[in-house]
């Protein structure tokens, strides 16, 4: 990397677990530009992301300063959104060129304003770099393996990680293992985490409800596998209430389906505070979100992930997360093992201690300097 007296650094978030993700890092960067770094920094909203509660909503909750620069791409097949981010983007580049890029996660628009910045010369970190499932069905891995082939630094979550990445050639020089961001903002804002507005009405009491996110293509595109899901879990619950905010990508899904099904609590998706107020109080999650399963690692809460696969395979070996498969019949023996208190208790994987940001931000200012 080369400083200048000025150097801008963007960073890139497009889709709801990225602002949970950039938060700390801007944070970090704004208390190193206070230090004196010679830093400014540009936030790029994609719009992938644009319904208040999957974006706004972060942003005020967690602090984040309004964005610099909103690409609005909005909704669309991957290749629509993979190439407006690129074309937007790549526009305001050629407008301001920016020294280094920060990319988060495993979203289309970390992929896309990756392969732009690379294209144009700019140096690309990617933090969360290195996770693989290896499931090649999933946008996401394919996201995470072109993002990770031409990024130039990776900021690193567990050794696994580092592991891929040395596997596939990267030198160790550009491999920094800080931690998690998501655990950061986990750490950082658990003295505030409150109850929904409706604890009071549905009744739900400490360990005696469970929580339900549905998002991933393979779960809820296509009304069978989503329905026979829903009828699984309502089933394996029992009397016990299943809370479920349900994402938009769900919500179609569900539209198709009608009529509610009894012991689901359909709400919409919720704020960063009171979903995690949720989980942290839960008797579980059931969820095929990555991140849901790291915070259900921290909070200490039973966690059943409805994939074969996972890019997190510490939340297994060491947290609470169980992969219980796709097939719906296996959700009701999990749910018995959980309900009969026989779930396993977990630890917490290494460095995840809500300093990732500011290692991330130590190996700039040395980086840059
Ligand atoms: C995306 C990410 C996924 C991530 C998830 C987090 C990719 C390939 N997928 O999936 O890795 O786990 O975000 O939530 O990048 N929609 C709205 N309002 C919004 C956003 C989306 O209604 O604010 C609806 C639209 O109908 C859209 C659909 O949700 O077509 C899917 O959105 P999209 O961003 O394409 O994918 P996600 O399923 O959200
Ligand atoms: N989340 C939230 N409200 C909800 C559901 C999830 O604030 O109703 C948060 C959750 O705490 C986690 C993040 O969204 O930090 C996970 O995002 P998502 O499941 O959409 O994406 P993934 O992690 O699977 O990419």
């Amino acid at each position: 990397m080369t400083p200048s007296p000025s150097m801008l650094i963007d960073i890139i978030a497009g889709a709801r677990p990225n602002f949970i993700k950039i938060a700390p890092i801007l944070a970090a960067l704004r208390a190193a530009i206070e230090r004196g770094a010679p830093w400014r920094t540009r936030l790029v909203h994609t719009g992938q992301h644009y319904d208040r509660a999957m974006s706004s909503s972060f942003f005020d909750q967690l602090g984040i300063p309004a964005p610099d620069l909103n690409l609005e791409v909005g909704s669309g097949t991957q290749a629509e959104q993979t190439a407006a981010i690129m074309i937007r983007y790549e526009q305001a580049l050629l407008q301001e060129r920016s020294d280094l890029c920060i990319v988060v996660g495993d979203v289309t628009s970390t992929m896309a304003c990756t392969i732009v910045a690379r294209k144009l010369g700019v140096e690309v970190a990617h933090v969360e770099g290195g996770i693989r499932s290896g499931d090649w069905t999933m946008p996401e891995e394919i996201n995470r393996v072109v993002t990770d082939s031409i990024a130039n630094w990776f900021f690193t979550t567990s050794a696994t990680a580092n592991a891929n990445l040395r596997a596939a050639g990267v030198s160790d020089d550009r491999i920094v293992f800080v931690g998690n961001t998501m655990i950061d903002t986990l750490r950082r804002h658990l003295h505030e985490l409150r109850p929904p507005e409706f604890w009071g009405t549905l009744g739900l009491a400490p360990k005696k409800y469970l929580v339900l996110t549905l998002h991933r293509p393979a779960n809820v595109d296509g009304e069978g596998k989503l329905l026979a899901h829903l009828r699984a879990i309502a089933e394996g619950a029992g009397p016990v209430p299943v809370v479920f905010p349900v994402h938009p990508r769900t919500a179609k899904g569900l539209q198709a389906l009608g009529g509610a099904i009894p012991g689901l609590h359909y709400v919409e998706p919720l704020g960063y505070l009171e979903f995690n107020y949720l989980v942290q109080h839960a008797l579980g999650v059931i969820t095929d979100s990555g991140g849901v399963t790291e915070e259900a690692t921290v909070l200490g809460v039973p966690c059943l992930t409805l994939r074969d696969t996972t890019e997190r395979p510490e939340t297994v070996t060491i947290g609470t997360n169980e992969l219980i498969g796709t097939d719906p019949g296996k959700v009701g023996p999990a749910l018995a093992r959980l309900r009969a208190g026989q779930w396993k208790t977990g630890g917490i994987p290494e460095k995840w201690d809500g300093e990732a940001a500011r290692r991330i931000v130590a190996f700039l200012e040395r980086k840059l300097r």
